[in-house]
């Protein structure tokens, strides 16, 4: 089969039959929605908890991932984020917890909130209603009632800012607002830049689904951002692209998998692509690992592209890598002739497991 030519926007369109293009086109202003959501949000909860913990499995989890890195530098409490049945030991009435499940049944989710529920915890619900949902309507407590109709993995602005917002208006962290207005500004931006009416030779993010077709992603990240840059990169070629892709981040990577690549007799390793995703902020012994690491390794891929975040704070660093990889991963799909909504696999296997 040819490859689609990514500057015919009818073809794409026709890929494309259930729009994950405009939900990716509309997440800046998803994102800003999110954020209103949360403000309006009634709760009341003591601001003296212990530690925060987030759960959530898949697009929903990494919400929890994400709200993680951006909190990092600033707050005092341990964030966990538990992608499980089983609530660690340490969860008591002083940790607030955040249910996050986009469709609300998921059932590690499900699991773990009802464990937070019978040990006292506060917990907050993000969710379009579901079983969790009906849970918290049950015993009154405070839900994110986000809208239907999207992927999982295409709400996230939804599924990751409220439970900054929320933290934010605990004083748990400091004011928020700047950083979300920089991230919206550079989101726009990037929706111009990355849309389908840009050709192809001055789209970025068609440029690397070209170089991708036929390849296995690689992905690479090291501290904060770029490491859950990384995570998203890697699980929206899996969802939106049908294609296998590995992550991991420096300098851990530097410890092990390294010298994985050294020794691959039958396998073709051309046919692996390495995305090293940078960012200004990486520190010194970061940046020097990564040249020396790249010098290492990459004649054992079919080739290496290094990518920037943009923007100052963490949130718009954060956010700029992950929307290109959206763009990026939305394009190679189009490349491998593949819708990139329907995740058939994961709604297969959630229905043989709730049949059991
Ligand atoms: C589908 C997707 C999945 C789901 C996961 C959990 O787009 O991204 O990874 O997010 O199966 O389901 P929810 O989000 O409904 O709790």
């Amino acid at each position: 089969m040819n490859a689609i030519d990514l500057d015919d926007l009818k073809a794409i369109e026709k890929i494309d039959e259930d729009g994950m293009l405009k939900a990716i086109e509309d997440f800046p202003l998803q994102c800003q929605e999110a954020v209103d959501l949360a403000r309006g949000l009634s709760f009341d909860i003591p601001s003296d908890m212990r530690s925060v913990v987030v759960l959530g499995m898949g697009g929903s989890g990494i919400g929890g991932d994400i709200a993680k890195v951006l909190l990092e530098d600033e707050l005092r409490i341990p964030f966990l984020v538990n992608k499980g049945y089983l609530l660690p030991r340490f969860v008591d009435d002083r940790t607030l917890c955040f249910a996050v499940s986009y469709s609300g049944n998921t059932e590690e989710t499900l699991s773990g909130f009802d464990q937070a529920v019978e040990r006292g915890c506060p917990v907050i619900s993000i969710t379009t209603g579901g079983l969790l949902g009906n849970k918290a309507e049950e015993r009154s407590l405070p839900i994110v009632k986000i809208p239907k109709g999207l992927q999982p993995r295409a709400a996230l602005g939804y599924l990751s800012l409220p439970i900054l917002v929320v933290l934010e208006r605990m004083a748990l962290i400091g004011d928020k607002g700047q950083d979300i207005q920089e991230t919206l500004a550079i989101l726009d931006e990037r929706t111009k830049n990355f849309s389908p009416h840009k050709p192809l030779s001055q789209n970025e993010a068609k440029m690397l689904a070209t170089r991708l077709c036929g390849k296995v992603p690689v992905i690479y990240g090291s501290d904060g951002p770029t490491a859950v840059a990384a995570l998203r990169w890697k699980c929206q070629f899996n969802e939106n692209s049908k294609v296998p892709a590995f992550w991991n981040v420096f300098p851990e990577l530097n410890h092990n998998e390294t010298v994985g690549w050294e020794l691959l007799r039958d396998i073709t390793t051309e046919h692996f692509l390495l995305l090293l995703l940078r960012d200004a902020e990486e520190s010194e012994r970061v940046k020097k690992r990564v040249e020396i690491t790249r010098s290492l390794i990459e004649g054992r891929f079919g080739g290496a592209s290094e990518v920037w975040s943009g923007g100052k704070s963490r949130l718009a660093r954060t956010f700029s890598l992950i929307y290109l990889g959206d763009f990026v991963s939305f394009y190679l799909a189009a490349l491998n002739g593949v819708n990139p909504s329907p995740v058939e696999r994961i709604s297969v296997l959630k229905r043989r497991l709730s049949e059991e």
